[in-house]
């Protein structure tokens, strides 16, 4: 089976959405090796644990140096010989060193339709310029801050009266469909990053991803 660990720092509902899918076979020959925070009262490290998954808590605020924190991150996630790292909700940006170490089995769930809104606020920067639609994308996660190749993307429409309560949950129910989707793709072996580029079924995806 294909071995996925899961990186998260809050309340891992998308984490939540990896232990149904693998649970009611829609992610099927997927484990869940390990789930690792680096916050030690994220509620996905509780969910993990009600699912029976190991877990292990690195804090960065231990580590003198950013570089320090992913090495002793990057030994942790080696030690369960993952084939995929999925950041959910991991609330930390990785080093060039990370990032290459785990290049093309890497990705990452991002609240915006990038190349929009890399970065914090997502929801709160797509109100405040009016836009008609938000979403989420998954993507390859390279040294550009979200701006690795799309995998697949989401989008939702933006309501009249809509705040970044009402935004998030209407977003974050499409990631809870959209990630696992993607990992399925990759343990298939139907998804890879090749020359920069996302490629699903031997064809290189959109900017936009599927
Ligand atoms: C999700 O909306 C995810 O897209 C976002 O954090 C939330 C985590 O929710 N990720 C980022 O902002 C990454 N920079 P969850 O803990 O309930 O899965």
């Amino acid at each position: 089976p294909c071995k996925l660990v899961v990186l998260l720092s809050g309340s891992g509902s998308n984490l939540q959405a990896f232990i149904d899918a693998c649970n009611n076979k829609t992610l099927p020959n997927t484990i869940i090796s390990a789930v690792i925070s680096n916050k030690a009262d994220a509620f996905g490290l509780v969910r993990a644990q009600q699912a029976g998954i190991p877990t292990a808590c690195i804090d960065h605020k231990k580590f003198a140096s950013r570089h320090e924190f992913d090495t002793a991150l990057q030994n942790q996630i080696d030690s369960y010989n993952a084939d995929l790292i999925i950041l959910a909700g991991f609330m930390r940006i990785l080093t060039p060193e990370f990032v290459r170490h785990y290049l093309g089995r890497l990705i990452n769930i991002h609240p915006s339709l990038l190349p929009k809104y890399p970065g914090l606020n997502t929801h709160q920067r797509a109100l405040d310029a009016g836009d008609s639609e938000a979403g989420a994308t998954v993507h390859f996660v390279t040294e550009e801050l979200d701006g690795g190749p799309a995998i697949i993307q989401a989008k939702i429409p933006i309501f009249n009266g809509d705040d970044t309560a009402t935004l998030s949950a209407r977003v974050l129910s499409k990631e809870h469909t959209i990630y696992p989707l993607a990992a399925q793709w990759f343990a298939e072996g139907r998804l890879s990053l090749q020359n920069s580029k996302a490629v699903l079924d031997d064809k290189e995806l959109p900017e936009s991803g599927v």
